[in-house]
């Protein structure tokens, strides 16, 4: 590999979330928060370093570059043309959410959505006073489909304004595919359900599949659709806030401007941010992406096979992209409500509880990040390993 993934940063003392919560054993374990433990694309820090340099932070615009680093990027890896004036840009996806829901849905509409879901979209949901309508996604064999019977009947029962779609999904890691895709917009479009995708995670993919961005799916998608996306999952940018939202349809896309400029969003931006999403769209971190994907995917593997061969009494859900897995812990005779704690005492591994930040639905299972150095991998499976010998 031409790029260290196994030399890392120590994040606890970096005010790292995942690794640097103060009431947590020395030893510790992040596997929570869904960001990255790796040093980032080499282009990032070259485009930062002449703006801090400059030292001068004055109002700035987009500059041309910049949209034709979006366009390209959306056209080289997905096959979609995207317009200059589809284009704008906001400092989070959720806060992208939360904007949208007030744009496109008053207080009291109903919102539909896929269960388990991540719970910030709940919050966003719940702060546009809007109602959230469930359509649990279905495990089966090992991996879980969408019930679209269910999503059609509850759009026709509720009539909800907004379908919020979240693809790759989190936690489960699916990747929705062109006819799932296809099939949900159809729904959307004959009850005039507009659609807002979350699309943070369609950088990290596994295997055959593909992901399509909703624009990409078809022409009615990109009649009723909200397109967002931002590096910070693919190319652990959090701290450079930058989210890019794409509206193909024209009023949609007026009535999105209207608001975005209420919040002074629309104007100036950050400059590092700007610098960062340039260089990495324009391909300057293609081949880090490239080798981050392999290095993700043999983590995963090994994660697999190890619970496999060492019979560990956990269910994993195989994700199709991102760097979360999902575990059913039914069996694992811990019972359903102190998982986070049993990994934390037992193993010393912070990892998010299903249930407390994926809902109802979450209930007995654990998300594990495994975007970790895999030296620091083989650790905290042999860890939980033990945790579970010694129960
Ligand atoms: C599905 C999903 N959307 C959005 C976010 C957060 O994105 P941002 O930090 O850009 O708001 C996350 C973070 O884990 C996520 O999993």
């Amino acid at each position: 590999m031409k790029f260290d993934f196994d030399t890392t940063l120590d994040h606890k003392n970096n005010g790292s979330y995942r690794w640097g919560m103060s009431d947590m054993p020395n030893d510790v374990i992040g596997m929570g928060t869904a960001d990255l433990d790796f040093n980032c694309a080499p282009c990032i820090r070259e485009a930062l370093i002449p703006i801090a340099q400059e030292n001068c932070y004055n109002y700035r615009q987009r500059p041309d570059e910049y949209y034709k680093a979006i366009s390209d990027w959306y056209s080289r890896n997905y096959g979609l043309t995207v317009k200059k004036e589809w284009l704008s840009s906001v400092p989070s996806t959720i806060g992208a959410i939360r904007i949208a829901l007030g744009v496109y849905a008053k207080p009291g509409d109903t919102v539909i959505v896929q269960t388990p879901l991540f719970s910030p979209i709940d919050w966003a949901i719940n702060g546009a006073d809007c109602k959230l309508i469930a359509n649990p996604l279905t495990p089966i064999k090992g991996h879980y489909e969408i019930d679209f019977n269910d999503f059609e009947a509850k759009i026709k029962k509720y009539h909800p304004s907004i379908y919020l779609m979240v693809n790759p999904h989190n936690p489960t890691g699916r990747v929705f595919n062109q006819m799932e895709l296809e099939h949900l917009v159809e729904i959307c479009a004959d009850n005039g359900v507009t659609i807002i995708s979350d699309e943070v995670h369609g950088m990290i993919i596994y295997d055959q599949h593909k992901f399509i961005p909703i624009l990409a799916v078809n022409d009615k998608a990109q009649e009723i659709s909200v397109q967002i996306v931002s590096l910070s999952k693919g190319y652990n940018v959090m701290s450079l806030p930058h989210a890019i939202i794409t509206i193909a349809n024209p009023d949609m896309q007026k009535a999105w401007m209207r608001q975005i400029q209420a919040y002074s969003f629309g104007y100036a931006t950050n400059s590092f941010s700007i610098a960062a999403v340039t260089s990495i769209l324009k391909g300057e971190a293609d081949e880090w992406m490239h080798e981050l994907n392999a290095y993700l995917f043999n983590n995963l593997e090994e994660t697999l096979d190890y619970i496999k061969e060492q019979r560990l009494p956990l269910i994993p859900y195989r994700p199709e992209g991102s760097y979360l897995l999902w575990i059913d812990c039914h069996e694992a005779g811990i019972g359903t409500e102190e998982l986070a704690q049993f990994f934390m005492e037992k193993a010393h591994i912070l990892l998010d509880d299903g249930e407390e930040n994926f809902g109802s639905e979450g209930k007995g299972f654990i998300r594990i990040n495994f975007a970790v150095t895999n030296k620091i991998l083989k650790e905290a499976l042999g860890r939980i390993k033990k945790a579970f010998e010694e129960l």
